[in-house]
């Protein structure tokens, strides 16, 4: 699945939320991250009792992925929320903006049914920090 394939890409977020742990927002997430090399690589959140040190799907996705050797993503899918969802935290996109295009297809959807609506990572964070060339 090197081709974005959408509607299975989103229902293996949809799996990935099945492993959330939430116990304190009660929130699940999910979050898959297809590779360039095919690879898919999920996510769900993490909380924590103190409550900061929560992490969402879509950083656990990335992280693992960068661990395991992949560096060029081609799509992310993220499945949350009943009847709204969830669009990717202000501190995921910055970390999705490191590794992933400005045009890559960001696809959202609820936990079960619901629309699928697909935007590009440059939508959500236009303007994303980058140090310089050079420093
Ligand atoms: N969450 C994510 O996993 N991804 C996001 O982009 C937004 C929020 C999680 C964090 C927390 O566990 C729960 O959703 C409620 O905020």
């Amino acid at each position: 699945m090197s081709q974005p394939d959408t509607a299975a890409l989103i229902e293996t977020a949809r799996k990935a939320a099945d492993q959330a742990y939430c116990p304190y927002s009660n929130y699940p997430v999910g979050a898959a991250l297809l590779a360039e090399d095919g690879r898919v690589f999920t996510g769900c959140n993490v909380e924590n009792a103190s409550y900061g040190l929560t992490i969402c799907a879509e950083r656990v996705a990335i992280t693992g992925a960068v661990a395991q050797g992949a560096r060029k993503f081609v799509a992310l899918a993220l499945a949350a929320g009943q009847d709204q969802p969830a669009t990717p935290c202000g501190a995921c996109l910055q970390v999705l903006v490191e590794f992933c295009p400005a045009d890559m297809p960001v696809s959202f959807a609820p936990l079960s049914g619901g629309t699928v609506r697909t935007l590009p990572l440059g939508d959500f964070l236009p303007h994303a920090f980058r140090l310089e060339q050079g420093q």
